[in-house]
């Protein structure tokens, strides 16, 4: 096998996983690309902080620079705008291609990373931007760019489900269930990212702009977070046969002042009916349903936060990234290799 040359800048919650799963998994991903995944370096704040992860010390570094000369494959899981964006645009014009879960980023100042990514033919991946595990961002690209897309609908922030979910379940406090969340690494950096809706007003322009084949800049998002969801109104809501969650929405509208056709997106807290299948959308899960005009109601769910389950994202990213780079290997969707025996077992009947 060939090398290709990964750098990972960040390893917290979700950078710490990806490297573990890439120094882990090393001989089945050979084997799925066609290609051996060397990872060169992980460019951190402190190199000395403690680390709860048996990641060799060696590849530390505060040099996110060098690591990105010469990589073939960047990925970015440090968050934040600066210095994050200089360093995608570092990586990209260099002609490796990129992957990140950067939200903020990517609605702030997407357009200016694709068409970098554009000018040397680069590639720019970010599954895990929205919705965590869920794979959302490939259908609304691929799958679906044959359709029309009317609505998408859902929860895609995880930290506000958990917390909301506490409050509802458990009775805590929003205060006590956002410390559990963050100690379980939900939330962002800042959490009044997660509470005050900005996150979710991130994913839902990364969403609308995918899903309307359009640019819907953040400012034209309609953002309320949870900061003024009490107890209290949890528990009414209970009582009446309700439930509070942080939606998400993203439609084709018709204004109702000047009659003109646009898209509209917009987060807030909603009540939701107690049968309603957002109802039972638990911890930091997610759920969104998709409105295509031919492909009717479409739902995707799972794992909305947390670091291995991104990190599952993140690395089908880096497949496909080192998929693009071998010539004559396994190709994107059907694999030549036998990595199991087929077992001769007939029909197995299976209680559920
Ligand atoms: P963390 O805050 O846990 O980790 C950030 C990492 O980046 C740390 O290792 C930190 O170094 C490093 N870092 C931060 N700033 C710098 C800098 N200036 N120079 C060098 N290294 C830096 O973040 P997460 O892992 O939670 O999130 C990473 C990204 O993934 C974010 O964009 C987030 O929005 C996104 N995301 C997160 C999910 C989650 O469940 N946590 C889910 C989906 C997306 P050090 O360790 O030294 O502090
Ligand atoms: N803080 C984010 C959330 C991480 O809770 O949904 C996943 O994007």
């Amino acid at each position: 096998y060939r090398n290709l040359r990964v750098a990972l800048l960040g390893a917290g919650s979700v950078g710490s996983q990806v490297a573990r799963l890439l120094l882990s998994q090393g001989d089945e991903f050979a084997s799925r690309i066609g290609a051996r995944l060397e990872l060169v370096g992980i460019a951190v704040r402190d190199v000395d902080a403690p680390r709860d992860t048996e990641l060799p010390r060696e590849l530390f570094t505060t040099d996110a620079s060098s690591l990105i000369l010469g990589a073939d494959i960047v990925v970015e899981l440090m968050g934040g705008i600066e210095p994050a964006r200089g360093y995608v645009l570092e990586a990209l014009n260099s002609g490796a291609d990129v992957i990140t879960a950067n939200k903020a980023l990517l609605a702030t100042h997407g357009p200016e990373l694709f068409d970098a990514a554009e000018q040397v033919g680069a590639q720019l991946y970010y599954e895990a931007a929205v919705a965590g595990a869920i794979p959302i961002i490939r259908p609304l690209r691929d799958s679906l760019a044959g359709d029309r897309i009317n609505r998408i609908l859902g929860i895609v922030n995880g930290t506000t489900n958990f917390v909301l979910d506490r409050m509802d379940v458990n009775g805590e406090t929003l205060q006590d269930a956002l410390a559990t969340a963050t100690d379980r690494g939900y939330a962002e950096a800042d959490p009044t990212a997660d509470i005050g809706g900005y996150d979710a007003a991130q994913k839902a322009a990364i969403l609308a702009s995918l899903a309307f084949h359009t640019v819907v800049p953040l400012d034209r998002v309609y953002r309320e977070g949870i900061t003024g969801v009490t107890k209290a109104q949890v528990d009414a809501a209970r009582e009446a046969g309700a439930v509070i969650k942080l939606l998400a929405i993203c439609e084709r509208m018709t204004d109702p002042e000047t009659g003109e056709e646009g898209v509209s997106a917009r987060v807030y807290p909603a009540l939701i009916s107690r049968d309603h299948p957002l109802a039972a959308v638990h911890g930091a899960h997610n759920a969104v349903f998709v409105q295509a005009a031919a492909a009717g109601d479409l739902m995707f769910y799972g794992a909305g936060a947390g670091g291995v389950e991104t990190a599952s994202a993140v690395l089908g990213d880096v497949v496909s990234a080192a998929r693009r780079h071998v010539v004559g290997g396994p190709g994107v969707a059907e694999s030549t290799h036998a990595d199991l025996p087929v077992l001769d077992i007939g029909r197995v009947v299976t209680r559920y």
